[in-house]
């Protein structure tokens, strides 16, 4: 089974139009539903360990309630490392035709448990931490909206959008500009989530 490695250029085109205008956008079906179950099959058999917050990390269940694994050489499966070289031609798109400046991408798979939710954050402040561009790949198929666990984006202070973890859909935002959250949801979510970072 395969990723292919090079982005389709009308999505890569839709992809920039939507970032420019709106500075977010929503790609479904960005990777074809059979490579999203083997990815999602995958990320079920791989250690993930709860994720922390702050500085020193903690866990705390009032603030995140996911599990995450961050992908690299040594761990990621031949697909994953598929999906990693596409967001890579991705990454140099968005430089050619959006003068970004990305300069990596750093991805962990994630699994929210039934009832985890990820309370509204900011994913870059201050410059701390260089992430420029957020990206979620959802890994779930058959995700019904009375499931919940939409990624709720707010637009601005009496506005939001709420996105469905559909598999295959890729949410990108920019990271600085868009406060979001995780609401609970009644299944397992599955994601791969990434951001695109400047140079450190
Ligand atoms: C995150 C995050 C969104 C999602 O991991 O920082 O906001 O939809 N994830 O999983
Ligand atoms: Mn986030």
């Amino acid at each position: 089974m395969k990723v292919s490695p090079l982005p389709d250029p009308a999505i890569l085109e839709k992809i920039t139009e939507l970032l420019t205008s709106q500075g977010w956008a929503v790609i479904e079906n960005f990777v074809p539903r059979v490579v999203i179950t083997q990815l999602a099959q995958e990320t079920r058999q791989q250690e993930l360990r709860r994720a922390g917050v702050g500085k020193p990390r903690t866990v705390n269940n009032d603030i995140r309630g996911d599990h995450i694994l961050w992908l690299d050489a040594s761990n990621s499966s031949k697909l994953q490392q598929a999906y990693l070289k596409l967001t890579e031609h991705l990454r140099l798109a968005l430089n050619r035709d959006m003068r970004l400046g990305l300069f990596e991408f750093e991805a962990h798979l994630a699994h929210y448990p039934v009832g985890a939710f990820y309370r509204k954050h900011l994913d870059s402040f201050q410059q701390d931490n260089h992430r420029v561009l957020s990206s979620v790949l959802y890994l779930n198929q058959d995700w019904q909206t009375e499931h919940g666990g939409q990624l709720r984006l707010y637009l601005n202070s009496d506005k939001h959008v709420d996105v469905l973890p559909h598999g295959g859909t890729l949410v990108l935002f920019f990271s600085d500009q868009f406060w979001h959250e995780v609401l609970p949801a009644t299944r397992d979510r599955l994601s791969i989530t990434g951001w695109f970072k400047s140079r450190s």
